[in-house]
């Protein structure tokens, strides 16, 4: 691997016009690149520290400015001239320099935009495109395309709170090409704005992630409503195309209760619940079904309904090896929703992976709800052979530019989209 010649870093807005890093790295071989970073809104609290500035009188304490001065300033002077080995030699560098578990010293914001331009620059150097250069990485020789699973209708932190539940996601389970997915996801987006405008009346109003969040009485009217949509765009619930909720249930426990739908369920109240509705939905995966600090509880979620569905953890896990570990140990998932900045760097993402696949988990690889216009999160998740992508919506530039990348992989690659069920 060449030298680190040197880092430049800025602050930049992200899809919700909050600032976020954009970081940039040139090697003395002449390769030169950029990284942006995403931000969450509906946040695990086990994630590594996104350093913001805190100054109320400029965006309300979320500017960036300290982060980027730490790419700028400490980070640069640790890394320049410096010859790394691989990413892990370059990721370990900036882990030992901030000193902290969860980053807390330069910010996880920081440290993953050098880590992700660090890893372009290289791919530039050995003119490779961006996704085999991170199989490398994570050592895999997989080709596949992962399964689409795209936003349909929002609620909890990303939209107006109207239902609990964060996402219902639209999975074309039929579909062999990422081409042939967007198209039929496209025609069930278009039906269910139609429906909601039918039936509430609203015009397509959009949350975070580009998903319609007119006002559903209940999180099982938006169930019954996504079905209603995909038949009415002429395709049949489960077969063509299924349905995967996130319930981001963190958002709504409190001393062991869920304030779910105006009323108020035990652990093992949800899990019936929710194993209900895969009785009568079409749905093939549920994420954080309970807390993040509802340990004791998940291992009979996953008994429930783990032979039917994919048991993800998004909050519940934050991409955090130590977590996973101690949730493959007690049996409480089946997959593993994996954001790199809920950890902070490429490699150690790349390490929560290998310890999900160990265990023969499924992988989604998933973006965040404030996105950038960055496209790296397309060839991560083809480079790591993720099972499942989750972007957002068919709409938003910050989510296309993941989408048409992936087009883009495909029509060089022709490789398949991952079969469902594997
Ligand atoms: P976030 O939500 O990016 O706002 O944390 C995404 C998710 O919960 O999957
Ligand atoms: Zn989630």
């Amino acid at each position: 691997m060449p030298t680190l010649k040197s880092l430049n870093a800025m602050e930049i807005l992200d899809s919700r016009g909050r600032p976020t890093v954009w970081a940039q790295c040139t090697l003395d071989d002449g390769a030169i690149a950029d990284a942006s970073v995403p931000s969450g809104a509906s946040t695990g609290s086990a994630e590594a520290l996104e350093l913001r500035d805190g100054d109320r009188n400029r965006y309300r304490g979320l500017g960036c400015t300290k982060a980027v001065a730490n790419i700028i300033g400490p980070i640069q002077q640790h890394l320049r001239g410096r010859d790394f080995t691989d990413q892990q030699s370059l990721d370990h560098a900036m882990l030992e320099l901030d000193g902290t578990t969860n980053k807390s010293n330069l910010g996880a914001n920081a440290l993953l935009a050098v880590s992700i331009a660090f890893a372009r620059a290289c791919a530039a150097s050995r003119t490779l495109p961006l996704y085999k250069h991170l199989a490398d990485i994570a050592g895999h020789n997989g080709q596949t395309l992962p399964r689409l699973t795209v936003n349909l209708f929002s609620g909890g932190k990303h939209a107006g709170g109207q239902v609990c539940i964060q996402d219902v996601l639209l999975v074309p389970v039929s579909a062999n090409t990422i081409n042939q997915g967007l198209a039929m996801v496209w025609a069930v987006y278009q039906s269910a704005a139609e429906l909601c405008l039918r039936k509430y009346n609203t015009r397509a109003l959009k949350a975070d992630e580009g998903g319609l969040a007119p006002p559903f009485a209940s999180t099982e009217d938006m169930l019954k409503d996504a079905v209603e949509a995909i038949t009415a765009a002429g395709f049949r619930p489960g077969q063509d195309v299924a349905l995967a909720v996130d319930v981001a249930s963190s958002h709504f426990y409190e001393n062991g209760i869920y304030q779910f739908d105006g009323q108020r369920y035990s652990s093992s109240q949800m899990i019936d619940l929710i194993a209900g509705w895969i009785n009568r939905y079409p749905l093939v995966s549920v994420e954080d079904a309970l807390s993040e600090d509802d340990w004791a509880n998940w291992p009979a979620l996953r008994r429930a309904i783990g032979e039917k569905a994919m048991v993800l953890g998004d909050d519940f896990l934050c991409t955090n090896p130590a977590r996973i570990g101690r949730a493959i140990e007690s049996q409480c998932a089946n997959a593993l929703l994996l954001k790199v900045n809920q950890i902070g760097t490429l490699s150690e993402a790349a390490e929560a992976l290998r310890l999900a696949r160990s265990a023969g988990w499924r992988i989604t690889i998933s973006a965040r709800s404030g996105e950038t216009e960055d496209n790296w999160l397309a060839d991560l998740s083809v480079g790591w052979g993720g099972d499942q992508i989750k972007v957002g919506s068919i709409n938003q530039s910050e989510r296309l530019a993941k989408y048409n990348r992936l087009l883009q992989i495909e029509s060089q690659t022709h490789w398949p989209v991952i079969n469902w069920p594997k």
